[in-house]
């Protein structure tokens, strides 16, 4: 039977796309936002992948065609992220939920500890995984703001770090609170390896890899499609990977193989390869990251120059330059901006249930107009309900 509640949502959704002519705006937090450029590829190349007369989505994996897809998708990575040679780089299925558990099997055998920093929403949950399998517990090192009520980061220098913990976890950005470090973190060489989740950060600003033991992000928000999360590990921590987990849960099995222990997310991956070509079009992740300081700053100006009417509740120092979260003094009134300025066009704006508000997922794709859009919008909602 069919359920009325999708029924609803979906059609005046798709006759309003229809019907209208103005852009639109989309503000997922993920999946999200594509470059156009890469979907019109994606559409032109949907029945006839370069010539070759197969569709990408069958061909099979370990077919040349899929192996140069792949193959180029690891070298623009690589290239975009300046990857030092000594670190593997992998496009696993499970999304990085399933790597708050394969880091803690691979990384932590015959360790007493993980030290986990917890910042919000991801970083929580990653800690509450990461002990379920093996042997070691884990230690909040740090955590941000007063009760955990995610306002701000605990600054590098105050994380509780034990030399003997197996590694140290964070997530750079957090999605659903809107808090991201601004000063890449790092630790000196005599710590533990640093464990990143970058999913809804990677390729949005330059850093180090180096600087990391192992970094993770699932696709949905920066990379492409859902279906795909790429890990990067320094090689001499495969050392660690123990023979006695399953063997889809070992990144040296993955390694070993070359990706291909297990079918590979084929069609998420080649997305992936176009998003990464497009962001090379762009100018890096240099260019972009100059692009995204003026869209972050165009919209937090917006919000502190509303006299209060918005307001952003995260200290200065750690507000998220991907996921900008605002709302007004009244929760009505936030529900009436969403709706509203859905039929603008500016659509997906509801925050996170546990947080309510705002939340405007800014990634690389989307453009300063959407951003400017969105500014009007506020600037033409406050005018009217202010
Ligand atoms: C920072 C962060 N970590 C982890 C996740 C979980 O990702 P997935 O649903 O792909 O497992 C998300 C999803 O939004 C996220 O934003």
């Amino acid at each position: 039977m069919a359920n009325p509640k999708i029924k609803s949502s979906i059609i005046p959704y798709c006759e309003q796309h229809v019907m209208s002519t103005q852009p639109i705006y989309n503000f997922s937090a993920g999946p999200a936002v594509l470059p156009e450029a890469v979907l019109r590829t994606a559409q032109h190349e949907m029945l006839d992948y370069n010539g070759t007369g197969f569709p990408v989505m069958a061909m099979s994996h370990r077919s040349d065609m899929f192996m140069s897809i792949l193959h180029h998708a690891e070298q623009d990575l690589r290239q975009l992220l300046n990857i030092p040679n000594n670190y593997k780089v992998l496009f696993l299925q499970g999304g990085a939920t399933t790597q708050f558990n394969m880091t803690a099997m691979n990384l932590a055998h015959g360790f007493k500890s993980i030290d986990a920093v917890i910042t919000g929403n991801w970083s929580r949950l990653a800690a509450e995984q990461m002990p379920l399998l093996g042997n070691a517990k884990v230690n909040i090192a740090a955590h941000g703001g007063e009760l955990f009520d995610y306002k701000d980061l605990p600054a590098v220098e105050d994380w509780n770090i034990s030399k003997d913990s197996a590694f140290v976890h964070f997530a750079i950005n957090e999605t659903v609170n809107g808090l991201q470090y601004q000063d890449v973190p790092k630790l000196s060489d005599s710590m533990p390896p640093l464990v990143c989740d970058m999913s809804s950060e990677i390729l949005s600003r330059e850093f180090n890899v180096a600087d990391y033991g192992l970094i993770y992000a699932g696709a949905q928000k920066n990379i492409g499609p859902a279906g795909v999360t790429v890990v990067i590990i320094r090689d001499d921590l495969l050392d660690r990977c123990p023979k006695n987990i399953p063997s889809v849960f070992n990144y040296r099995t993955h390694i070993e193989k070359d990706g291909m222990y297990n079918t590979p997310s084929t069609y998420p991956i080649y997305m992936s390869g176009l998003v990464f070509r497009w962001l090379q079009t762009q100018g890096g992740v240099q260019a972009i990251e100059a692009v995204n300081n003026l869209k972050a700053k165009t919209l937090y100006d917006a919000i502190d120059g509303s006299g209060g009417f918005y307001i952003n509740p995260i200290a200065v120092s750690a507000r998220s330059k991907m996921n900008v979260v605002f709302k007004t003094d009244s929760a009505k009134l936030d529900k009436l901006f969403v709706q509203e300025a859905d039929l603008r066009g500016l659509r997906l704006l509801k925050g996170y249930k546990t947080v309510g508000g705002m939340r405007a997922s800014i990634y690389n794709a989307m453009p300063l107009a959407g951003v400017e859009a969105l500014v009007e919008f506020m600037q033409d909602f406050q005018r009217r309900y202010g």
